[in-house]
């Protein structure tokens, strides 16, 4: 992992310097920039490894569950948060500018998944040697279209620690994807 975020480091210092005026901050080899996008690979690495279990790809395995669950849990949070210090953003990283103007939203969504992270972590701590139904998305729900998928937000949540681990994970998927949808841009 740590290998291949030096490579992914060294990939993006060699595209080259951007067309437009760069924060300096934020230039190629920034080690602020390294170190969370290093951070957010390994976060997707973890997610992938959890999907696949539960989709039955990989081999369920609680240690591997618990180590995936962990990194998730300690890269969100507080710990997202501090990625992003004022004088990072912008090009050539993929972190918008617009993040510092709207810090209450982008803090509300790393703390958010965060939260989803800790519950996974803390059921992933007393994972049993087999997957049972209890963890599976769709346990302890309403049949009749009763997801928390769609919800609007601002309505009650749910305790993260009433859902199944597997709903869990698409919770966490969902929040990673609203966060890049407004606060990531493209680099190239
Ligand atoms: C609160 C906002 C936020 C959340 C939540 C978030 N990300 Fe990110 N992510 C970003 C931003 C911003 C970048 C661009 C960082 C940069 O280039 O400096 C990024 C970049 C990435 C990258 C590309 C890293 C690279 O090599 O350039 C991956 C992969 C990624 N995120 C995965 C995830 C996964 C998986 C989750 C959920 C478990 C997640 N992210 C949650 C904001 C977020």
């Amino acid at each position: 992992m740590r290998f291949r975020a030096v490579l992914g480091a060294a990939m993006l210092a060699l595209a080259g310097p951007p067309t437009f005026a760069p924060s300096l901050a934020a230039g190629p080899g920034n080690p602020i920039v390294a170190a969370r996008q290093a951070s957010m690979k390994e976060m997707a690495a973890a997610a992938k490894t959890i999907a696949e279990m539960f989709d039955g790809r990989r081999a369920y395995e609680p240690a591997a569950f618990k180590a995936a669950a962990k990194t998730l849990s300690a890269r969100t949070g507080p710990a997202l948060i501090a990625e992003f210090p004022a004088g990072s953003l912008g090009a050539p990283s993929a972190a918008r500018p617009e993040i510092d103007q709207a810090r209450p939203e982008f803090e509300a969504l790393a703390r958010h998944v965060g939260q989803l992270a800790d519950a996974l972590a803390a059921k992933a701590d007393q994972a049993p040697t087999a997957i049972t139904g209890d963890m599976r998305m769709g346990a302890m729900l309403p049949m009749d279209g009763g997801s928390l998928l769609g919800k609007r937000p601002g309505a009650a949540e749910t305790d993260p620690a009433k859902l199944p681990a597997e709903h869990l994970l698409h919770l966490i998927l969902q929040d990673c994807s609203s966060c890049h949808s407004k606060f990531r841009q493209k680099t190239e």
